[in-house]
């Protein structure tokens, strides 16, 4: 089982139970990346030429990833860490866990690189209406995780897993972060802030096995636990993740006052609904908001399996050295399922 509380059989990594675990460790150790390899100073150049607004959207995505990242390390350390009984998802947890932490560290280097107000930057999320409601959205669901008393081997405690999952995996770093990367991402194809859209490209390569650890965690749980499969828990969770696109939706408001060039907050909005989509049927529900992808030209950079293929072409320089050619290939199958 996949939940529960452990016991000595746990601490064990075989006879391995869920091999996509394994497998997503081990793709995420050869995607290891440091911040510092990406130069910056092109973009500091792009930046000073850039408009209030174009600053404002850049302050505000900062603002909002840098405790972001600290956040889901929060509600996995305290919310799904301690829940979990293999050991294989604990590897791959660990691994995130690092990668939250150096995306950390990369806002923050972009954050002292640019001539931005780091002090103004780092209260926004803390005085902004629209991002104070995103904290507590989350916030919420890791409390219930850990200030509560919370019995995971009952279906509410079971339920309560889910539930935070759903926030902090799906909404949070599939839906939210998204939108962030679009957004960062469009200032490079107007041939602004390229290296910087290459760093939030190693992110995102992060972020896409992440999400794909959430979802593949939530579907053995629901397949595991049967009585949590009811249509009430469904709306539920549908529920969560409508919500979940109300604040950000909000958040985009507040990021594009006046829009910019080429994007404003209803194109943004339309991207976030499309994610929230995506994510259902990825979770096997239906679609919700039935709109069509506003940014096509993220399709490849947002789809999970096509992403890992795409980075493949560039990221045989980051692969762990000690990987066997065995293991490559192996890795590059697994991400063809
Ligand atoms: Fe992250
Ligand atoms: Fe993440």
């Amino acid at each position: 089982m996949l939940l529960g509380r452990t016991d000595p059989s746990d601490y064990n990594l075989y006879p391995s139970q869920y091999p996509w675990a394994y497998d997503l460790y081990n793709q995420a150790v050869r995607n290891t990346w440091f911040p510092h390899e990406i130069a910056l100073k092109e973009d500091l150049d792009d930046f000073a030429k850039m408009t209030d607004d174009e600053k404002h959207a850049v302050e505000y995505l900062l603002a909002f990833f840098n405790p972001a990242e600290l956040i889901v390390n929060r509600s996995i350390a305290l919310g799904v860490y301690p829940y979990l009984k293999s050991a294989e998802c604990h590897l791959y947890l660990a691994k995130q866990m690092w990668e939250e932490a150096n995306h950390c560290v990369a806002f923050e280097y972009v954050l002292q690189t640019f001539p931005l107000d780091r002090e103004k930057v780092f209260a926004l999320h803390t005085t902004v209406p629209s991002m104070i409601a995103k904290e507590n959205y989350i916030m919420e669901a890791v409390r219930t995780m850990t200030e509560d008393e919370l019995d995971i081997t009952t279906d509410e405690g079971k339920k309560d897993f889910v539930r935070n999952l759903v926030k902090t995996n799906i909404v949070a770093e599939g839906i939210w972060f998204y939108s962030g990367f679009m957004i960062a991402l469009s200032f490079r194809q107007r041939n602004q802030l390229r290296n910087l859209g290459s760093l939030i490209n190693w992110v995102l390569r992060d972020e896409s096995l992440h999400l794909k650890f959430g979802i593949q965690l939530i579907l053995n749980t629901l397949e595991e636990n049967p009585a949590l499969v009811t249509p009430e828990f469904a709306l539920e969770i549908q529920n969560l993740i409508v919500q979940g696109v109300t604040v950000e939706m909000d958040f985009n408001k507040e990021l594009f006052p006046r829009g910019i060039l080429g994007l404003n907050a209803d194109y943004v909005n339309q991207y976030v609904q499309h994610m929230a989509d995506r994510r259902l049927t990825e979770l096997g529900m239906e679609k919700y908001y039935n709109v069509s992808n506003p940014a096509k030209w993220m399709s490849t950079a947002t789809d999970v399996t096509e992403l890992v293929n795409f980075f493949e072409q560039q990221n045989t320089a980051y692969e762990n050295p000690s990987a066997t050619d065995d293991e490559v290939a192996k890795q590059r199958k697994n991400t063809e399922l």
